[in-house]
């Protein structure tokens, strides 16, 4: 995607935005071709829009409460994402399900990053769920959003090890940082044309990605 406008990103919060923020110090520092257009929040009280502001982006809040169904919140999203000719939707910490009226028109233009190493632990509480379950890692994983609760192709994990004294919060923040590089990291193989959407499957270089996603080494 090479262009004299760089493209434009929307990103999607609901909370504390860390993942805003590398998204922010990714484009300020051009790891990321790519310009901010709007930020949105469900929420109005988020940490995650004074991160926006601070750093001089537009943003939105367009609170899911004041509509009576979920389609009509996501039309007003459209009709945001459209006024502000958004290339690519991120959702970073979006807890809101998404319909078809936002899903379709945006299909193989719409991420999502999800702290399991799905197809492990869809849902809530990822967290604390791999430690009941015994596992001996936690991750993220990077995924084009489908009309599947966290189950679109997988595009790119991370992996942290669990050790004995780990708890949800600890893991939470080590998973956390792993985040901040691999969403990135993700968006920019999307903007340089190497990673698609055909036929349900992450293609990237023209190869399908594994259903378990490319997994990410640090170094
Ligand atoms: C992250 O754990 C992400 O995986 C999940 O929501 C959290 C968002 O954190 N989807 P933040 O708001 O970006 O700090």
């Amino acid at each position: 995607m090479s262009s004299l406008v760089p493209p434009r990103l929307a990103i999607l919060i609901s909370g504390h935005g860390t993942n805003l923020q590398a998204f922010i110090d990714a484009c300020a520092c051009a790891e990321l071709d790519a310009q901010i257009g709007i930020v949105i929040s469900n929420n109005p009280d988020t940490a995650g829009l004074q991160r926006a502001e601070n750093a001089g982006l537009a943003t939105r809040v367009i609170d899911h409460r004041n509509f009576a169904t979920r389609e009509e919140f996501d039309e007003a999203m459209v009709d945001e994402l459209y006024a502000f000719s958004i290339d690519l939707v991120v959702l970073a910490g979006f807890m809101r399900i998404l319909t078809p009226v936002l899903v379709e028109p945006f299909a193989g233009r719409l991420l999502n990053i999800h702290p399991s190493l799905l197809p492990k632990h869809p849902g809530l509480h990822t967290h604390q769920r791999a430690l009941d379950a015994g596992d001996c890692e936690a991750g993220a994983t990077v995924h084009f959003v489908t009309q599947e609760l966290d189950g679109g192709p997988p595009i790119l994990q991370c992996r942290v090890p669990i050790v004995s004294d780990d708890t949800a919060e600890t893991l939470a923040a080590k998973v956390s940082l792993q985040e901040h590089i691999i969403y990135p990291l993700a968006v920019r193989w999307y903007l340089q044309g190497r990673l698609q959407l055909t036929d349900n499957e992450a293609v990237l270089d023209g190869r399908t990605i594994p259903t378990t996603g490319i997994q990410y080494a640090a170094g």
